[in-house]
């Protein structure tokens, strides 16, 4: 793909094509056309904050089970806990039971969710086969018109809008997404989110871009890309051979919150967000460290932090402090290793040791 300059707002070049308007859901504008992907076990509540620190079209919520939410579960009600008021979110429903899907939706407008999504692109064996929440996620692909009364039911029960995010389809022989797009739309969906591989892929192989142009070409609301995202080129690239209005990024923000932001900026031309370093960079990890403690509390943040922190440290080039910092089982000292591994300066007085034992 070839990609061309042209000068953008404030004379960065832009990549590939001249910017373009960030796309609306319904009548919400989003602010930039580059949105954070819903991803369980990250997107929780402290990460899509950092990252909404940093910029990003909407942030969106780990999968959150229907039926688990409406009977009470906590860590599905946690994952629903939004937070973000002045941002906006989006919380992913995932189910198969119009009923519940339903009234799960009614739950999160309530406690104020901007935006639902609908989750048929999970490529999980537990979420897509039958037993436990039934065969969900991108199962549903299987059954359009059983996905369809899902959509029916979610738009019918909310006033905030409803999109949905799924893959091209099953398998390489069924490309069914433009077709349930465009039944999607009819039935009030306001956004589709395409992930360029089909659910026997699961994440191998590269996405296929260009596979998602039949999905633009069928509907009229706003289509976004999404897959293998991790730059502004390749932003670009997904961006022309799609046709979409805007991307979605997951992996690719991991351990590096600003990249969307970082994306946003190569796309419009505009001065990018200054990536911290260093102490900056210390500052933030620890921000983040200390929210996931007190959101998950000190025994579970201490383990759902370490995926993080392991991405932090991956993307800062320091793998030799891995082992240390990741191990570590007290809180202080995970804060400590970390300002020895970013701070080129200690911060202060080591604390003596009369006050340490106090
Ligand atoms: C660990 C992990 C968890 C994910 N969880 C969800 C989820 O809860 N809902 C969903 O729709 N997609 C989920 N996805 C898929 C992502 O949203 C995205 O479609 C996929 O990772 C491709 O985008 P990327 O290449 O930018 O990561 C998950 C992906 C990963 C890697």
């Amino acid at each position: 793909m070839r990609i061309s300059l042209r000068a953008g707002h404030k004379g960065r070049k832009t990549l590939g094509m001249m910017p373009r308007p960030a796309p609306k859901i319904a009548d919400i504008a989003l602010t930039s056309p580059v949105l954070l992907a819903p991803m369980a076990g990250i997107t929780d509540l402290p990460f899509r904050r950092v990252v909404a620190g940093f910029g990003a079209g909407l942030v969106v919520s780990e999968m959150v089970a229907s039926q688990e939410v409406m009977q009470g579960g906590a860590l599905a009600r946690s994952r629903a806990e939004l937070g973000l008021q002045d941002h906006a979110t989006s919380v992913q429903l995932v189910g198969r039971d119009p009923y519940w899907m339903g009234e799960a939706a009614r739950f999160v407008e309530a406690n104020g969710a901007q935006i639902i999504d609908i989750n048929m692109g999970c490529p999980a064996k537990r979420v897509t086969q039958t037993g436990g929440n039934g065969a969900c996620g991108s199962a549903l692909m299987r059954e359009p018109d059983l996905a369809l009364a899902i959509i029916a039911a979610v738009t019918a029960a909310v006033r905030v809008p409803v999109t949905l995010k799924m893959r091209l389809g099953w398998d390489d022989t069924s490309h069914n997404a433009p077709d349930i797009a465009a039944r999607a739309a009819g039935a009030g969906v306001s956004m589709v989110t395409i992930h360029g591989r089909t659910r026997q892929q699961f994440y191998k192989g590269a996405a296929n871009w260009a596979a998602i142009a039949p999905v633009k070409a069928a509907v009229t609301i706003p289509v976004i890309a999404n897959g293998d995202i991790t730059c502004g080129t390749s932003a670009a690239d997904a961006l022309a051979l799609s046709g979409a209005d805007g991307v979605m990024v997951g992996r690719g923000a991991q351990g590096a919150p600003w990249r969307l932001a970082q994306i946003a900026a190569d796309l419009a031309g505009t001065v990018p967000p200054k990536i911290p370093q260093g102490i900056d960079l210390y500052h933030l990890i620890s921000a983040h460290y200390q929210a996931m403690l007190a959101h998950y509390g000190a025994d579970l943040g201490l383990r759902v932090a370490r995926k993080h922190l392991g991405w932090y440290l991956d993307e800062a080039g320091r793998p030799d402090a891995r082992d240390a910092i990741l191990t570590a089982t007290q809180p202080t000292a995970v804060l400590e290793l970390l300002r020895i591994a970013f701070c080129e300066e200690p911060l202060g007085e080591e604390p003596q040791k009369s006050e340490v034992a106090a």
